[in-house]
């Protein structure tokens, strides 16, 4: 997009990288060129004809894009989620209700019809969607396929008769997700939604029904508040479609008062902030993990390997904890830490013989865990006690620890952490 300043102007791939400088922007149409100068902006259409498109001014300012005195702006956003996910439900939520329209005024019609789902995304926005994927099929009854766009986009597919694809971006602008959607309107979906964090950007005029997520601007490179309001816009879309499969409405009133007490639930697990700090600083040495999870926390591990390997530069994996014996059990040693995250569910009993399994090659063993599972710190083991949450919001709630963490290994290790080597913000180009 184009920003339009006084005696000057700019071009960026979203409008939160220009905020500090103008809050009025021509958006670029597909295959528009521009041509600008200090005092003219020109544009083309892919015909090489001269277009006018209009200037339209942004509601978002500079001021939620500084640093408000914490060190990154990943900090921030990390501590910025209890708001960012109280914004993001903000009208969304009436009497132990969901506003259906708060995905669009043709949403409930979509919905009605909705048989099946097809989600995707990419990066960060990717691990959202494989966390929808549980809940839907678990809570909807739902069948539901995630693909990373760059596949899906490529791939001949095959999909169930009404199924509504679902295009989960932080940006709005990534390219292949962009070209997924393309491609999805081609074909014969009940309909297409948006979920993205920018208002103003390409996906929102793009997908017939959109939800933002109001995280406000997200400026490090890595992911964080996006993920979290993504993971609660999904939870309303999971309870609206099961109002139709599952007409339970205290399943309803359920998940709203779970989602109604996340903000505050966040701000606890925030507090675990120096303890993470230290443990981090004795993990800083390390050059590999392997992070394991099941159920949900398999995308929750994934998005932690994925936090700690893109701002520290330390290599890390994320497993089925029930594959452990099928290949990566033979990397471990004093060498390869592993990285376990231990709700209070039906499948801990299995987790813990994983760990055992990996403290008896020597593995040393960082444990996210449930606090009343009495799991105690002790030589090679490092417990983080949470507090209990229900299974449905573990995901969010887990996710905040492991985003802490892998932000204080990569400032112990002197990583540039809002900008790490070699990644965009938005990805524009394939
Ligand atoms: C880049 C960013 C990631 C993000 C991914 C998808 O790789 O560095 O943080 O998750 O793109 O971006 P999107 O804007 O589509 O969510």
């Amino acid at each position: 997009m184009i920003g339009v300043g006084i005696g000057e102007h700019f071009i960026a791939s979203d409008v939160f990288a220009l905020l500090p400088v103008t809050q009025r922007f021509i958006i670029l149409q597909e295959g528009d060129f521009a041509e600008i100068s200090k005092d003219q902006i020109k544009i083309f259409n892919k015909d090489l004809k001269p277009v006018e498109r209009p200037i339209i001014t942004s509601s978002l300012s500079a001021e939620v894009a500084d640093k408000s005195g914490y060190r990154h702006y990943m900090l921030k956003e990390i501590f910025t989620q209890p708001r960012a996910v109280a914004d993001t439900l903000e009208g969304c939520l009436s009497e132990g209700h969901i506003v259906e329209q708060s995905f669009g005024m043709v949403a409930g019609e979509i919905f009605d019809k909705t048989r099946a789902v097809q989600i995707v995304a990419c990066g960060t926005s990717y691990h959202a969607g494989l966390i929808a994927g549980y809940w839907l099929e678990s809570i909807a009854g739902i069948p539901c396929r995630v693909e990373v766009a760059s596949e899906f986009r490529y791939r001949k597919t095959a999909r169930q008769t009404d199924t509504l694809f679902v295009a989960i971006s932080q940006s709005g602008e990534t390219a292949d997700t962009l070209a997924a959607l393309g491609l999805a309107k081609s074909l014969n979906y009940v309909g297409t939604l948006g979920i993205c964090n920018v208002p103003e950007s390409t996906l929102t005029r793009e997908a017939e029904l959109v939800f933002l997520t109001h995280a406000g601007p997200e400026i490090g490179v890595a992911s964080t508040k996006a993920f979290t309001t993504q993971l609660t816009a999904l939870l309303l879309l999971v309870t609206l479609l099961s109002r139709r499969t599952n007409p339970n409405p205290s399943t309803e009133q359920k998940i709203v008062g779970l989602l109604e007490s996340l903000p505050g639930r966040i701000n606890l697990v925030l507090e675990l902030n120096r303890q993470l700090e230290q443990i981090a600083q004795s993990f800083a040495g390390k050059h590999h993990a392997l992070y394991l999870g099941r159920g949900t926390m398999l995308p929750v591990a994934m998005e932690g390997a994925l936090k700690l390997k893109e701002i520290s530069y330390i290599h890390a994996e994320a497993y089925p904890a029930g594959e452990l014996k099928h290949g990566p059990l033979a990397l471990v040693d004093d060498d390869m830490p592993v990285i376990a995250i231990a709700p209070n569910n039906q499948l801990l009993e299995k987790l813990k013989s994983n760990l055992q399994e990996v403290r008896a090659r020597n593995g040393e063993l960082y444990v996210f865990a449930d606090a009343e599972v009495a799991m105690e710190s002790s030589e090679g083991i490092h417990v983080i006690p949470l507090v209990p949450v229900d299974d449905t919001i573990a995901p969010i709630i887990y996710t905040i620890p492991l985003q802490l963490f892998a932000y204080h290994v990569a400032v112990t290790k002197g990583a540039d952490v809002d900008q790490p080597r070699n990644l965009a913000k938005s990805v524009t180009v394939e």
